[in-house]
């Protein structure tokens, strides 16, 4: 865990950087953010199936921006529960309201406002954990609000990509940061904390969520597929067919555990 900031100062800072950037991340993403895909590699869950038929349960999203991962399983899935729950009021307000299962929640995963034993399946696409220093805090949380048997699944940057530049070219294929490093921060002339993302090593990951109660069922690190040719950020077919951008879990809270 980084010592240098509290997780207050993390969640204000993502905040305030996910609501100014909220307009501008749609803007890029056209695609990307049209259905439930899991990652820049373009992994449909219609194809992946890590959360299946959700009919009748109760689903929690974590960090969902405008949820286009909720609204698809809210549109095929009818009778589920869908709760998208975000910090950024802003990314939320992208979300067009026309998905009846579907219901946005605004809050910070560190303090989830839902009863202990409520939720059946917890995902996250890219959403709050990896702008959350604390992973033991936030495992937590969602162990307290699953049932027992929940599955909790989600996609977060592989960690090995942290030792390369933010770079898609073949620039970037040198190594440049230490794996180590516990974040990435930048901050304004006053030095104050405007963006913070937390660099978790695999270990991390899995160890804290064991420590939560939860066993680990299955880890995917999605291929590049040959036919997609989009390049953004760091995601690239050049540094996709060499190393993976994306690291997936899928675990499962003990039965035993309440
Ligand atoms: C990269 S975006 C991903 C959004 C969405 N899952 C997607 O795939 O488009 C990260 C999201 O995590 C949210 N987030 C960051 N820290 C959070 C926290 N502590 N609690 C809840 N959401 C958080 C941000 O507001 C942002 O909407």
């Amino acid at each position: 865990m980084n010592s240098r900031f509290t997780p207050a100062t993390f969640s204000a800072a993502n905040r305030a950087w996910w609501d100014s950037d909220a307009v501008n991340y749609h803007t890029q993403h056209p695609e990307y953010l049209s259905s439930f895909y899991w990652c820049p590699e373009m992994l449909h869950e219609r194809e992946a199936q890590l959360l299946g038929d959700v009919s009748g349960t109760t689903v929690l999203e974590l960090g969902c921006g405008s949820a286009p991962c909720g609204r698809w399983l809210a549109e095929h899935f009818p009778t589920a529960r869908i709760i998208g729950l975000d910090l950024s009021m802003e990314m939320l307000r992208c979300a067009p309201l026309d998905h009846a299962p579907f219901r946005p929640l605004h809050a910070d995963a560190l303090a989830l406002p839902l009863q202990d034993n409520s939720v059946d399946t917890v995902f996250s696409v890219f959403g709050a954990l990896p702008f959350i220093d604390d992973l033991s805090a936030v495992f937590a949380e969602v162990s307290r609000v699953l049932r027992p048997q929940g599955r909790f699944v989600f996609s977060v940057n592989h960690p090995m990509r942290w030792i390369f530049a933010d770079d898609p070219s073949a620039e970037g294929l040198h190594v440049a940061y230490s794996y180590f490093d516990d974040a990435y921060t930048e901050a304004n002339e006053r030095g104050e904390l405007v963006y913070a993302e937390s660099h978790h090593t695999l270990s991390d990951y899995i160890n804290h969520l064991v420590a939560a109660g939860f066993s680990i069922r299955r880890m995917i690190e999605p291929e590049w597929p040959d036919n997609l040719t989009t390049t953004w950020g760091q995601w690239s077919p050049l540094r996709g067919h060499v190393f993976p951008g994306t690291l997936i879990i899928s675990a499962a809270k003990e039965p035993g555990c309440m």
